[in-house]
């Protein structure tokens, strides 16, 4: 390899120079170890954010889920919550019913009513989530 350091290699020399130090299979090898290390770094950290044990839904899910319930619920209940064609859902009327029954009143709507089924759009878990938050007063952002 040394000899091709010459003068009279030098020009030959360079692609091999490069591929010597900068083999694309090295590189692409490389990336693939890169990646492979950094996904299994982060995945107990993503795991942990998206885990089903956990009732809190990560943050950019949240960002939507409050979204919704201020746009599509809010066309219904009001924008303000208030209450509308649907009635309010603020922590002063929904105080003494279950979060059993108002989670199940989001996912499968009330049949005969305009209410319709959320099931389509949402977990159980982020229903029940939707509930805590009406019960606690509705964050109007994250
Ligand atoms: C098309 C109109 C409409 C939309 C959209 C709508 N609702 Fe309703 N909702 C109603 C009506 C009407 C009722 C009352 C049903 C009845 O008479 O029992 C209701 C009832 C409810 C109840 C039960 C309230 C109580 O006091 O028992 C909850 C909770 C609820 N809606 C949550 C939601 C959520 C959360 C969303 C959005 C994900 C939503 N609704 C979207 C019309 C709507």
């Amino acid at each position: 390899m040394n000899q091709m350091h010459g003068t009279a290699g030098r020009t030959a020399s360079r692609p091999v120079d490069r591929l010597m130090h900068d083999p694309p299979g090295a590189r692409i090898a490389l990336k693939i170890l890169l990646f492979v290390m950094a996904s299994s770094f982060f995945h107990p950290v993503f795991a942990a954010d998206a885990a089903p044990y956990s009732a809190d839904p990560a943050p950019a899910r949240r960002s939507e889920l409050i979204n919704l319930v201020r746009q599509d619920c809010g066309s219904c209940h009001g924008l303000t919550l208030k209450g509308g064609l649907g009635p309010a859902l603020l922590p002063e009327t929904l105080g003494d019913k279950p979060v059993e029954s108002l989670t199940a009143t989001i996912l499968q709507g009330r049949p005969g009513t305009p209410m319709p089924p959320w099931k389509p759009f949402m977990t159980e878990a982020e229903a029940q989530w939707i509930v805590n938050q009406l019960l606690k007063g509705f964050p109007s952002e994250r």
